[in-house]
């Protein structure tokens, strides 16, 4: 008995003392827990090393990865950074939870207190959380110094969804649980944020802040050249807008904090923005997780929840701002080249193209029309012509023009000669150095560049002036806004910028490489804007804030929807203007990146969006042309442009199977352009993708997560083009139902489908069943369309004993400032069911003579025996071999009873089988 007491009073000593020797401890900080892919990271500014990461109270094990350089900076400067050497410990406590408290229903809020320092200099000591619900699916939860107000993203205005009083069907729920601050769906308790409080660095210069991730389903982040799903395995994006040809790893022209996820089994998905204009790096790492990385600002998140993509993307744009209605002229065809060098060239490409039959809207121009380089001239010697041709070529013959405004001002030509510097001196709106002189450097013009300072209330008024003068001179229909990075040949002014903690923060966003500084090609970060506000603050909005100023001068100048292509762009850009790729290289590589680069700019909220067709950068070749044509056509945007020094591209000067095939791919594009608006108006009303990734429509199939060769048209077209060269055929995957190419039916489980390459048809077009496309006879240009007749193509699926179909169309002027607003336009509704077609109209506000004169519908598996139309039989109409029936007819679209204006449009067809 006595031996077995013993026995277990042995036993607790030895178990107190394994337990007091754990807690004297080899491991107080909890280093050896963490696993490698959970690392994060507590010296990410250099040198790094060792002693620094042990006065910072972190973890050091070098172990054999990138970081144990001894200090050496180059690892830091690559975007595959790998595993930290110096990370977090489980223990490490840099921030505590002081309170938490309910502030009201919507609003609680967090005060946290630094216990330690991070590292970096001037930590801010007091540090508030806001957790708003706004409504049922978005929260915002904000992140500011709680004694002291920093600086805060002055523009866009969001459009803040109103508090919603407390709901049950709200899709989330927040908890402080330790030290983590948790965001979860509601319906899967799925974590979709979470945040180790503690290990937040909130300081003057770096704002850090880590969440894990739901799964590794991760898009958006932009704009990079990337994959369309982004990596996990250790990878920086950066976000600081740059003059920079499209790469990967680096940071390009916009910046777009914002990415989607989707959760791994159930395949919900949701969203993050943050709202925070600094230089920042966008982290992932395998555990999975994503850090935050910025250099000012404060931390100010929205989340939405969905659950469907689209959703998510619908409720992010809902808050930026809904994208623009484009000019339906902006859909068609445009035509560009940097050296035309004069009119001569201009004129001969352009009749070759039209004389070739290639559909064609817009002419451009780049700088080398104006005169020594300076926006707002042209040369008189070289384009004397220009303005001629403009007026009663290209505007008769119902075309548009649009040259390029760069946001650089020659401030180098002989005193009180060049209206646009004197001008915008005296209205004093040019961005200033940190002496308080205007800042001088230089991009194209030949001694010195000013810049225009968008953020300054003045800035609209000047540059309105500007175009309005302009115009009377040049008669523009849009604009082309381009170096707006801002982009400059100095790395600030001439002699460069003052040494301040400004211009060289501690933490600097993911460069290529460490001998470039944030004024790297561009302006220097202590250079003053509005209200002395500094360009770090400002510099990723600079694009986007003149896309605003442009959109009213286009507005006040021309009095009709602009049109607006820029190069620079911030989330919210999509609602005054659009975007194109920028200098892409012409290769096929560049080609194929250009299709991940569009879906993401859907999710930015710029469906309009595409790149140079042929490429720009370098000579072009006639097999590369051409594939791109055959993509290019079905971009929102479609221009083809090219860079001074490289061989014509247009179609014609490349020959004769360029030419066909540029033309085959336009007159097909043109015949869906109804459709293509329709879907654009659809996200002026909602938000949401034209442009789409496959997986939005089909979230069950897995395999098409990662598909960036093909995409969809809204929910009914999908392309798949061919995107290598030397291909004589085409594998092209369908998500399971049933598709048409025009000529083929497809029945797919999910598989891939070898199509035979052909030169002249458009065979790589699918059309979803149930759906109602419409379209139109197309035209030499879009203005000769607006007379022209309608039809609509009903793609029926043969396997739904219901034979579903829907869609819709939209009409208006094509021009019209805001005619959803004010009501002038027209919507449609097409619907089968039961093997009767119906047409109405839900809206009728725009006046036309058009008419709906044909219907193609597929699938029909045999002949109907009558069709009744009206209540009556009628009798004109054909069944072909491929299961179609085409129904000829002329039903008017518009209301043309001048008694009863609010009699709607309705149509009835009715197919029957004895
Ligand atoms: C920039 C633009 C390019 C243009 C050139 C000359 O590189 O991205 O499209 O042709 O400037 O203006």
């Amino acid at each position: 008995m006595a031996s077995r007491r013993l026995f277990s009073l042995l036993l607790l000593i030895v178990s107190l003392w394994t337990t007091s020797v754990q807690s004297l401890d080899s491991d107080p900080m909890k280093c050896n827990s963490i696993r490698n892919e959970d690392r994060i990271d507590c010296n990410p500014d250099p040198p790094i090393s060792k002693e620094i990461c042990e006065q910072r109270g972190c973890c050091w094990n070098a172990g054999n990865n990138t970081d144990d350089d001894g200090g050496n900076l180059i690892s830091r400067a690559l975007p595959h950074l790998g595993v930290p050497s110096c990370y977090y410990g489980e223990n490490y406590i840099g921030y505590k939870i002081e309170k938490i408290y309910i502030k009201d229903e919507d609003l609680s809020m967090t005060k946290l207190k630094r216990v330690r320092p991070s590292g970096f200099p001037k930590d801010i000591e007091n540090v508030n959380i806001e957790i708003h619900q706004l409504n049922d699916q978005v929260l915002r939860l904000k992140f500011i110094d709680a004694n002291q107000k920093r600086y805060e993203v002055p523009t866009p205005k969001l459009n803040i969804p109103s508090v919603s009083k407390s709901s049950n069907s709200r899709l989330y729920s927040t908890e402080i649980s330790g030290s983590h601050l948790i965001v979860r769906r509601r319906e899967t308790n799925q974590s979709i944020f979470d945040i180790n409080l503690a290990q937040m660095v909130y300081s003057d210069q770096l704002i850090h802040l880590t969440s894990k991730l739901p799964s590794k389903y991760i898009y958006g982040i932009g704009e990079h050249r990337e994959p369309f799903r982004k990596t996990t395995d250790w990878k920086r994006y950066t976000q600081w807008t740059r003059d920079q040809v499209p790469i990967s790893d680096h940071a390009l022209y916009g910046s777009h904090p914002f990415y989607m996820m989707v959760e791994n089994k159930t395949k919900l998905a949701s969203g993050v923005f943050l709202f925070n204009s600094n230089a920042m790096d966008i982290l992932t790492q395998p555990s999975p997780a994503i850090t935050f990385r910025t250099v000012g600002g404060i931390l100010d998140f929205f989340i939405f929840f969905g659950p469907k993509p689209e959703q998510v993307v619908q409720q992010y744009h809902n808050l930026i701002g809904l994208p623009a209605m484009p000019p339906f002229w902006s859909l068609g065809y445009q035509q560009c080249r940097y050296g035309y060098n004069n009119f001569t060239n201009l004129n001969q490409t352009y009749w070759r193209t039209r004389q070739a039959g290639i559909p064609m809207d817009v002419q451009w121009t780049d700088i080398d029309m104006f005169d020594s380089y300076n926006d707002f001239t042209y040369n008189h010697k070289q384009f004397k012509e220009l303005p001629d041709f403009i007026r009663n070529v290209l505007h008769k013959n119902g075309q548009k023009f649009i040259p390029m405004f760069d946001c650089g001002i020659s401030s180098g030509e002989t005193a009180h000669s060049y209206r646009p510097y004197d001008y915008g001196v005296e209205l004093d709106i040019f961005v200033k150095n940190s002496s308080k002189q205007i800042f001088n450097g230089k991009v194209w013009n030949g001694k010195s560049t000013v810049w225009p300072d968008f953020s300054h209330p003045n800035a609209t008024k000047y540059w309105s002036k500007m175009f309005e003068e302009y115009h009377k001179i040049i008669e523009f229909d849009g604009a082309w806004i381009d170096m707006n990075e801002p982009s400059n040949f100095y790395d600030g002014q001439i002699d460069g910028c003052p040494k301040t903690e400004i211009e060289n923060p501690q933490y600097v966003p993911g460069m290529t490489d460490d001998s470039l500084t944030l004024r790297h090609k561009t302006l220097c970060m202590t250079a003053r804007h509005y209200n002395d506000q500094l360009h770090y603050n400002l510099h990723n909005l600079y694009g986007f804030q003149e896309a605003i100023a442009t959109n009213e001068a286009l507005k006040t100048t021309l009095n009709k929807r602009p049109f607006i292509i820029s190069r620079s762009s911030a989330p919210g850009h999509g609602h005054w203007a659009s975007h194109w790729d920028g200098d892409v290289i012409s290769d096929w590589s560049s080609m194929r990146w250009t299709i991940p680069s569009i879906l993401n700019f859907n999710l930015f909220g710029v469906p309009m969006i595409g790149a140079d067709i042929c490429g720009f950068i370098g000579d072009t070749t006639v097999e590369l042309c051409r594939r791109w044509y055959q993509l290019g056509a079905f971009y929102s945007f479609v221009r083809n442009h090219n860079v001074d020094n490289a061989i014509d591209q247009d179609p014609v000067a490349l020959g004769e199977t360029v030419v066909r095939t540029a033309r085959s791919a336009l007159i097909y594009r043109y015949v869906f352009l109804p459709y293509l608006y329709t879907l654009f108006y659809n996200v002026h009303q909602n938000g949401g993708t034209v442009l789409r990734p496959m997986f939005f429509e089909f979230p069950d199939d897995d395999h098409l997560y990662d598909i960036e060769t093909q995409f969809m048209w809204g929910d009914s077209m999908l392309i798949a083009p061919i995107l290598y060269p030397n291909q004589t055929e085409n594998k092209v995957y369908l998500p399971k139902g049933t598709w048409h190419n025009m000529g083929q039916t497809f029945e797919s489980q999910g598989q891939y489908f070898t199509i035979k390459d052909s030169l002249d048809d458009i065979n790589y077009v699918f059309f979803r069943s149930g759906s109602i496309i419409p379209m139109q006879e197309p035209q030499n240009n879009t203005e000769m369309m607006k007379s022209k007749d309608f039809g609509l193509v009903v793609i029926l699926d043969p396997k739904n004993p219901e034979h579903n179909a829907k869609g819709s169309l939209y009409l208006d002027s094509g021009d019209s400032l805001d005619p959803v607003k004010k009501g002038e336009y027209n919507f449609y509704n097409f619907e089968v069911k039961n093997n009767t077609l119906t047409i109405e109209s839900q809206h009728l506000g725009y006046q036309t003579n058009q008419s709906i004169i044909v219907l193609e519908i597929f699938g029909i598996d045999r002949k109907p025996t009558s069709i009744i139309f009206d209540g009556k039989p009628y009798y004109q109409f054909i069944y072909t071999t491929n299961n179609m029936l085409i129904i000829q007819t002329k039903l008017s679209i518009y209301n043309n009873d001048n008694d009863d204006k609010s009699k709607k449009i309705h149509y009835q067809f009715e197919w029957k089988f004895n």
